[in-house]
C-alpha cells in the first residue's frame, strides 16, 4: 500500500520533499518537454524540483512553476552551481534566479568540486578557486539570503572532511549517486552522523536496475514496480530521491512509495554484493574514460576502487 511523501529537515530547518523531479533531460537545452514534465509533476503533488545551471534548463522550470499557478512558497527547488563558475558564484547565482523566475532557491550545491578556467579546462585540487575558496563565496550566499540552504554535490568521505575542517558552513545536503548496485553506506553513515542529507541521483540507475530479480520478486510481494521498490528503499533509508521521467504514467508511479520490511531493506541493502552488481550507471565511470571523472583522478575525488567500492562500469549507458 503507498503511503505518504515525508519530507526531510535540513540541517538548517527547512523541509525538503523526500521525492524530487530530476530535470537532467539526457542533453542540455531549454524546452516545451521540460516545461510540459514539471506541470505534469507539479499536478501530480511533486513539490520538489531539481535542475542545474549546467543542464541549460533553468528557465523552462521557472516558466513551469509560473503557469502551474502553485505558489513559490510551496516548491522546494534546487539548482547547483557549475565548474566554469567557481570564483564567481555570486553573478551565477543571480542569473539561475533571473532564469528561475524567483528571488530565492531552496537549496544551493556545488555540483563538482572541480572547477574549470574560462576555457572549460579541469583545475588540479590545489589550483585556485579550489572547492574550499568556492564554499567560502557559497557561505556568503548563505548569508544574503537569496539561498535557504547551500550543499554539495559528487563529494565524497575524503572531500567532504577536507571542507568541514577548512570552513564554517556545514553542508545541508551533497548529492551523489545511489541506487541498490551503488549504496555507498559508508559516506550515508558520515553524512548522517554530520547532519548532511544525502540526496540519491539516478536513483533507479538510469532506468538499469528494473531487471534484476531481486528487486522485482519485492515488488511482486508488495503488486508495484522494481522503480518503486528502489525509491522506497531510497526514502527508508534516509536518502532523498529524484528519479527523472518525460512519460507522465511513470512520473504518477514514481511519486508512489511503498513500506517495505526490514528484511526486504536488508536484502536491497546487500544486493551489490552479488557478483558484478556494484557499479555506476554513469557514462563518467565508463572504462573508456578509465579512473578519472571530468578531469580528477579517483585518488582526487576521493572516490574508492578497492573491492566493496565504486567499480567502472561496464556498459556504455548514455548521459
Ligand atoms: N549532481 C549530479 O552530478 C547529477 C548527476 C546526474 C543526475 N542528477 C540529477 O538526478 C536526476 C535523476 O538522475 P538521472 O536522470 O540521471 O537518472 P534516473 O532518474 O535514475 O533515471 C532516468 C531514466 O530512467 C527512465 N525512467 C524514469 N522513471 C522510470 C520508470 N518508472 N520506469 C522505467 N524507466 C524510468 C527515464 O526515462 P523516461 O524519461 O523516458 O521515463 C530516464 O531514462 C537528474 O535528472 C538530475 O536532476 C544529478
Amino acid at each position: 500500500m503507498a503511503i505518504p511523501v515525508p519530507s526531510f529537515t535540513l540541517n538548517t530547518g527547512y523541509a525538503m520533499p523526500a521525492i524530487g523531479i530530476g530535470c537532467w533531460m539526457g542533453h542540455p537545452g531549454e524546452g516545451d518537454h521540460v516545461v510540459q514534465m514539471i506541470k505534469n509533476a507539479l499536478q501530480l503533488g511533486y513539490r520538489h524540483i531539481d535542475t542545474a545551471a549546467m543542464y541549460g534548463d533553468e528557465e523552462s522550470v521557472g516558466r513551469a512553476i509560473k503557469e502551474s499557478g502553485i505558489p513559490r512558497s510551496e516548491i522546494f527547488i534546487t539548482t547547483k552551481l557549475a565548474s566554469i563558475d567557481h570564483g564567481k558564484a555570486a553573478s551565477a547565482l543571480d542569473e539561475s534566479l533571473r532564469k528561475l523566475g524567483t528571488n530565492y532557491v531552496d537549496l544551493y550545491l556545488i555540483h563538482w568540486p572541480q572547477a574549470h578556467s574560462a576555457e572549460g579546462k579541469t583545475l588540479q585540487p590545489d589550483e585556485y578557486p579550489t572547492y574550499i575558496d568556492t564554499w567560502k563565496d557559497m557561505e556568503t550566499l548563505f548569508e544574503s539570503g537569496k539561498v535557504r540552504s547551500i550543499g554539495v554535490s559528487n563529494f565524497s568521505i575524503k572531500t567532504l572532511t577536507h571542507l568541514l575542517s577548512e570552513t564554517r558552513v556545514v553542508p545541508a545536503a551533497n548529492q551523489v549517486e545511489l541506487h541498490p548496485y551503488l549504496p555507498e553506506h559508508k559516506l550515508l553513515a558520515f553524512c548522517r552522523e554530520r547532519g548532511i542529507l544525502l540526496t540519491a541521483y539516478a536513483p533507479i540507475g538510469r532506468g538499469t536496475l528494473s531487471a534484476d530479480e531481486t528487486i522485482l520478486s519485492i515488488a511482486e510481494r508488495h503488486g508495484v514496480t522494481a522503480t518503486q521498490v528502489m525509491l522506497s528503499w531510497g526514502v527508508q533509508r534516509g536518502t532523498s530521491v529524484i528519479p527523472k521521467t518525460e512519460n507522465p504514467r511513470r512520473l504518477k508511479e514514481n511519486f508512489s512509495i511503498i513500506k517495505l520490511t526490514p528484511e526486504e531493506m536488508h536484502t536491497l541493502n546487500v544486493l551489490h554484493h552479488k557478483p558484478g552488481c556494484h557499479h555506476s550507471a554513469c557514462k563518467f565511470h565508463s572504462a573508456a574514460v578509465g579512473s578519472f571523472a571530468f578531469g580528477w583522478t579517483y585518488e582526487q575525488l576521493g572516490w574508492d576502487m578497492s573491492p566493496g567500492g565504486i567499480v567502472i562500469h561496464i556498459e556504455e549507458v548514455a548521459d
